[in-house]
């Protein structure tokens, strides 16, 4: 079993093997904070609010693939609770660390009656708090999308079934690092999936790269930070974008958060919507577990993958890739 960062991080200098090359080194930390991604309230979404609501959505996944939402009503105590257990999680012993937990705890959500027996039995409270928020978290996924389709002219429900079916949850924890300037949390990449719901608590790291310049996403309290993944992209015709994002450590504390990640089953078919292709379809049809493959083959370098499923790509996806890893 690799070990955990946390278990030898403290009080050593920054390895070798965990130094990135100067061209993608966060280096110079300072990011602009007078910018930042819009923060949408979803107060009355469902009622008065709702066509401002469904524009402000509308923008800023067109803008930056990136928005906050607030008064989303998943209560302050399973926000505050669930990021309790996730941080107990990765600070137990290591004799009662599992084979597959890592710095990054992976498994899915849904359907929540098979996967629960599979997931961690320690924090013994995880369980039941983390059920809870991915059901809810699931929820805000479902009425967020509803108010995309919406905005982009698409029928109530295109985004409900199998587009949306599976769940998984990322569980990521940086501990402390002693010189941030030269490694990443996770480096740049766009998510692959429909949509991402993440619970950032409350310590800076994640920063989105938009116009060229690199901006962090604040940590505002009892907030979920949403953004636009790979599918979302695609199905909308390059209306929407999913935003490139990575993560940056920082040398004081350690971060946990926990990303939601809402997906198309496996064998789903994805295309852009017909009433969104007007004059051209940017993207051919193919199948998400291929689309998967070769994200993978890529270590999620945006503009490649993508360039792979457009439809005047001359490589029709049969080329052999050799598998590499990636840290999404
Ligand atoms: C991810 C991711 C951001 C964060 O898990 O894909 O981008 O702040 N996480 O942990
Ligand atoms: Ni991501």
């Amino acid at each position: 079993m690799e070990k955990l960062v946390s278990s030898w991080s403290k009080d050593k200098p920054v390895p070798e093997s965990y130094i990135f090359p100067p061209e993608t080194r966060p280096g110079n930390l300072i990011v602009p904070t007078c910018k930042t991604i819009p923060v949408i309230d979803l107060c009355n979404a469902e009622g008065r609010n709702r066509t401002d609501i469904v524009q402000q959505i509308l923008k800023a996944s067109q803008e930056y693939g990136f928005f906050q939402v607030v008064n989303h009503g998943i209560s302050e105590n399973l926000m505050n609770e669930s990021m309790d257990v996730f941080n107990e999680l990765f600070e137990m012993p290591d004799e009662d660390k599992v084979h597959q937990w890592r710095d990054n705890l992976r498994h899915p959500c849904h359907p929540l009656q098979d996967c629960i027996k599979h997931w961690p039995q320690k924090p013994i409270r995880y369980r039941e708090v983390v059920a809870a928020l991915s059901i809810e978290a699931k929820k805000l996924g479902l009425r967020i999308l509803e108010l995309v389709s919406e905005g982009l002219g698409l029928e109530s429900g295109y985004f409900g079934n199998k587009l949306s079916e599976a769940l998984h949850l990322f569980v990521n924890h940086y501990p402390p690092c002693p010189d941030p300037s030269l490694t990443l949390g996770i480096t740049k990449h766009c998510d692959p999936n429909l949509l991402t719901i993440l619970h950032q608590g409350d310590v800076h790291g994640l920063q989105i790269f938009n116009n060229e310049e690199w901006i962090g996403v604040e940590p505002l309290p009892n907030a979920f930070v949403v953004n636009i993944g790979n599918q979302l992209q695609i199905i909308s015709n390059n209306k929407l974008k999913s935003g490139e994002h990575r993560v940056v450590t920082n040398s004081r504390v350690a971060r946990t958060t926990a990303a939601f990640f809402i997906a198309p089953s496996e064998d789903s078919i994805i295309e852009p919507a017909i009433s969104l292709v007007g004059e051209a379809s940017v993207y051919r049809a193919f199948e998400y577990k291929d689309f998967l493959l070769d994200y993978l083959s890529h270590m999620g370098n945006n503009e490649v993958v993508l360039g792979r499923f457009e439809s005047q790509s001359l490589n029709n996806g049969t080329e052999c890739l050799p598998p590499v890893r990636c840290n999404v």
